[in-house]
């Protein structure tokens, strides 16, 4: 959703801006602007549309070796020019780009209309600007501490001052704000994709805390004026992992990055001697993992589907009660919290919203949250109590592909680490790890039948509506396999468990409406025949992924994936459905990385 990036150095900071937002519009928006000082003038230049608009209709003279800039995801007020991030006191002279909500706008607008100020916008950040302006303090930061103890609600700020042109004052409260350190120079942005083309030398804020940031440096502090200790870290990015090399989008990029990807979740994890996994970040003793009672696993949209499968992955391999639920859902509906119960919040972005919600909730109520996630020092990351990093690489695309295989195999090494400190003999350990190991290179080879998925594909692109089905492990496979079509291609897709066809959406079936259909040759595959000749039987078009032809005369095409461990399945079927999304999309012209009305990550509820 929203972004925001600074600058602050000697050299003219507008094209570190801009080239900052391009590598942000990724996340979802529908607005941009840029802020820049020099000789004591603040100018701002927004619009509604595409940063690269703004880039091309900016002024000259917006120019100045300190800025901030912003892309905004429209929540108060709909997008326009006037409703676009940087926003300014009336005398133009402090301007303010946030992410996040002032959950008080209304009141805090009344309170200054009621002094007089005129506000332009609809927006909630517009009062920022106005309240800092009116702040009483000599220095910039007194004032935006004093604005900020105003506020509730989420926010990450940049704010910078005509009249103090050698800072920008940042701060972060439950949305993100990460600082570079450059060579005589300092960069601000929301997110290090903004960054690393400059830096690696990082400092993410934590929530309540708030910068100084000069060409020089920076320095931390807490809304109480307590100085925080920070220091800089690396981080292993660099700017080659945002880009996708010859691809034509992220997401064909990203799909093949899966072997890599899955790879690099496995290194270091896998121990061979004791036929275990080894989470370095799950900081719980044998001891306290043998005191788990059940795992409640939380995410939202993709997400949770991955939870769906790491459920049946933790049940199936440690035999401990495990479900999965939309953190959307979980947060509001009073759940009785479970001491006994290990809660595990999946997010890759760990910046949604709703999944940090749900955290909290947990927490408040005496839990621990274990995170699984994708994005370093993210909020998730930084507010559950341990957690497993999924180190696929930065996920660009806005449908996720390979954070969500690299999440399921994630589960299947808590799983393994549950199951080897509880009942899971040794040679079931041996037999998963080979299954894991051989992931990489059986992920190639499904990436190598893309010329047929692609044909697939375009087969069943001019579908108005498609279902998907699979059983037991297929179902969460199916879940995703539809999100992934609906997301990218806008064609209207359902997953049901194939035992449920018939108890009503088998009404539906036509010639024109086609089935994919998860059928691995498990101990499902009898049953699963079942459903697929009840679809037949109807004319239906049946497309299988599977590990081999389901039966003559039973599907129209089958995708074919290598044989793993049957845990382990679900990891390689979610591939040719990701590559059937893929191709239908294209076939379709659509905006395969950033589809309409969907944003990367969701930090609005
Ligand atoms: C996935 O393709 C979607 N874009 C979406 O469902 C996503 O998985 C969901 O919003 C959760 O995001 P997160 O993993 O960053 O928390």
């Amino acid at each position: 959703m929203c972004g925001i990036v600074g600058y602050v150095g000697k050299q003219d900071g507008v094209p570190f801006l801009l080239e900052g937002l391009q590598r942000l519009e990724y996340r979802g928006y529908d607005s941009a602007g840029v802020a820049a000082v020099k000789n004591g003038t603040l100018r701002v230049h927004k619009a509604e549309g595409r940063v690269r608009a703004v880039a091309e209709s900016l002024p000259k003279r917006v120019t100045g070796t300190l800025g901030i800039a912003h892309t905004r995801w429209a929540t108060h007020g709909p997008p326009s020019d006037v409703n676009s991030h940087p926003h300014c006191d009336t005398e133009g002279r402090v301007a303010v780009v946030h992410n996040g909500i002032i959950e008080n706008a209304v009141i805090l607008r009344d309170m200054l209309h009621a002094e007089g100020v005129e506000l332009v916008s609809d927006t909630d950040t517009e009062v920022l600007a106005h309240l800092i302006a009116r702040a009483e303090g000599d220095e910039l930061d007194d004032r935006v501490r004093a604005a900020l103890q105003q506020v509730e609600g989420a926010y990450g700020i940049a704010v910078c001052d005509a009249g103090v042109p050698d800072r920008i004052v940042v701060a972060r409260n439950g949305s993100p704000v990460v600082l570079g350190v450059g060579n005589g120079e300092m960069f601000v942005a929301s997110d290090v994709a903004a960054l690393v083309r400059h830096t690696q030398q990082v400092v993410f804020l934590e929530d309540g805390e708030l910068a100084t940031v000069t060409a020089d440096g920076f320095r931390t502090f807490t809304l109480d004026a307590q100085f925080t200790n920070k220091v800089a870290t690396a981080v292993e990015l660099s700017d080659d992992d945002y880009s996708r090399g010859l691809h034509t989008h992220y997401l064909r990029k990203e799909i093949g990055d899966q072997p890599e990807a899955v790879h690099g979740t496995l290194r270091g994890r896998l121990d061979h001697r004791f036929a275990t996994a080894r989470l370095g970040g799950l900081e719980l003793s044998a001891r306290e993992l043998r005191s788990i009672r059940r795992v409640k696993i939380l995410g939202c949209g993709s997400a949770y589907y991955a939870g769906i499968a790491g459920a049946q992955l933790i049940e199936s391999i440690a035999r401990l009660p495990a479900d999965a639920e939309p953190a959307s859902e979980f947060r509001y509906r009073a759940p009785v919290i479970d001491p006994e119960t290990l809660y595990v919040a999946v997010s890759q972005s760990g910046e949604t919203a709703d999944t940090l919600g749900a955290v909290l909730e947990v927490q408040r109520k005496g839990a621990r949250v274990l995170g699984v996630v994708n994005a370093v020092g993210s909020s998730i990351a930084s507010a559950t109590d341990s957690g497993v990093y999924l180190h696929a690489g930065p996920e660009v695309s806005v449908a996720s592909t390979k954070a969500f295989t690299c999440t399921l195999t994630v589960f299947a090494l808590l799983a393994l680490h549950l199951g080897r400190v509880r009942d899971l003999g040794p040679g079931d350990g041996e037999r998963l790890i080979a299954g894991l190991e051989a992931l990489p290179d059986q992920i190639d080879e499904i990436l190598a039948t893309e010329e047929h998925v692609a044909e697939v594909a375009g087969r069943i692109a001019g579908a108005t509506s498609a279902f998907f089905i699979g059983r037991v492990r297929g179902f969460p496979v199916a879940l995703e396999g539809a999100q992934k079509l609906k997301e990218i291609s806008y064609v209207h897709a359902e997953a049901y468990p194939a035992s449920e066809l018939k108890h009503g959406p088998l009404a539906l079936i036509t010639p024109t409406l086609p089935t994919v259909a998860v059928v691995p040759d498990d101990e499902m595959l009898d049953k699963n025949r079942n459903a697929l000749q009840q679809v037949a039987a109807r004319g239906g078009r049946l497309v299988a992924v599977a590990h081999g032809h389901p039966g003559e005369g039973l599907a129209d095409d089958v995708l074919l994936v290598p044989r793993s461990e049957p845990e382990l399945d679900p990891i390689l079927l979610s591939i040719p459905l990701q590559l059937l999304a893929y191709h239908a999309a294209v076939a379709l012209g659509r905006d395969v990385d950033q589809p309409r009305n969907l944003a990367k990550s969701v930090t609005v509820e």
